[in-house]
């Protein structure tokens, strides 16, 4: 048996990404088989395209998934046929079928649509996790985020203010910074255009940021660093400009500063911390505190054009494949 997916043979540009038909997976006894309905499309997976990253190759894409399932092992006691779900996983989502790890499973209600079940998984509890335990996000603190209207962004900014936090936003556009400001961000910085410490003291009266969530990595790092208050934390969490490069440890001294480089399964080891996460991802989405944009659609086919989208900065909420919508 065969099934469509988009896979990655050696690191390269979006057009690497090869759309083709490869062996369906065969289902361990622990396991369940997800037919999956959509797959949300992360900025990571550019990373492990081009190897930033480095993952084997040949590698079918994708982080996260919605579906239904379609076959238990004979071990599995906690999904049944039929059961409606959504996933993270380590990479394989860009196919009609996955095998996800069986922590990583969440069961969605049939009030939360596949769609929205795909696209909240890896950004909402990114969001969640990091502003729980890389630092705890309380009333009254100074957060600046950058990307704030990226997928992961502006999931940040809507729980940074539903905890009681001023958020400093940055973003790349005006068309942006609208979108931030309606999501509640109380002061918005062009980052492009304009210096980030000087523009963060000029809204802090001098006092900095208390955290940083910095997403883009590269680019952003120093200015990450000079906009914290002395024993600020900075939590460098990804790379969209590029690898932030080695530092020398002595510069954290300036300010004492607490820079932290988390990734999400650091997170989520366990069955139960996923299902505390995913059940907080999931009220918080039901209270409508969090609203997941889902920016635009792909079919599977043209896993490309999504890649080469999110890689222009032209994302405002969630990208999502579309595997099989019936
Ligand atoms: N550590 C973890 O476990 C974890 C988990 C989830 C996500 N992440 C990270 O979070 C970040 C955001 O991911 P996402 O999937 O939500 O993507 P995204 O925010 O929707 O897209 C990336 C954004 O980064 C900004 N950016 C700045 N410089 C860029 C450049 N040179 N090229 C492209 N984009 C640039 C752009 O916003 P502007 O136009 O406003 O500049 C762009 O829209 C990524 O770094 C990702 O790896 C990490």
């Amino acid at each position: 048996m065969t099934m469509k997916a988009v896979r990655i043979m050696s690191p390269g540009p979006a057009k690497s990404l090869v759309y083709e038909s490869i062996p369906k997976p065969t289902l361990p006894s622990a396991s369940v088989l997800v037919k999956n309905k959509f797959s949300g499309v992360n900025f990571i997976d550019t990373y492990f395209r081009t190897g930033v990253y480095p993952t084997p190759m040949p590698t079918v894409l994708g982080e996260e998934g919605s579906g239904v399932i379609e076959k238990v092992g004979s071990d599995v006691k906690d999904f049944a046929v039929g059961d409606r779900v959504a996933y993270i996983t380590r990479t394989a989502s860009y196919a009609e079928y996955t095998i996800p790890d069986d922590r990583y499973i969440k069961k969605i209600p049939d009030s939360v649509s596949f769609e929205l079940g795909a696209a909240s998984m890896t950004q909402g509890l990114t969001a969640i996790c990091l502003t729980n335990q890389s630092y705890k996000v309380k009333k009254g603190d100074i957060v600046l985020i950058h990307a704030a209207a990226g997928g992961t962004g502006r999931l940040f900014v809507q729980i940074c203010k539903h905890y009681g936090a001023t958020v400093i936003a940055t973003v790349s556009t005006e068309e942006k910074a609208d979108i931030v400001r309606k999501l509640g961000a109380d002061n918005v910085i062009l980052y492009t255009q304009e210096d980030v410490p000087t523009k963060v003291r000029e809204f802090t009266n001098g006092k900095m940021a208390d955290v940083v969530f910095d997403g883009v990595g590269k680019s952003t790092f120093q200015a990450s660093f000079d906009s914290l208050r002395r024993c600020g934390t900075l939590v460098s969490f990804g790379n969209a400009s590029g690898k932030v490069p080695p530092i020398e440890i002595n510069m954290l001294s300036k300010g004492n500063i607490v820079l932290l480089r988390p990734q999400l399964y650091g997170y989520l080891t366990t069955r139960e911390e996923f299902e505390t996460a995913a059940t907080e991802l999931f009220d918080l989405i039901a209270k409508k505190v969090l609203d997941i944009n889902i920016c635009k659609i792909f079919d599977l086919k043209d896993a490309e054009k999504a890649h080469e989208f999110i890689e222009a900065r032209k994302t405002t909420g969630k990208i999502l494949l579309r595997i099989d919508d019936k």
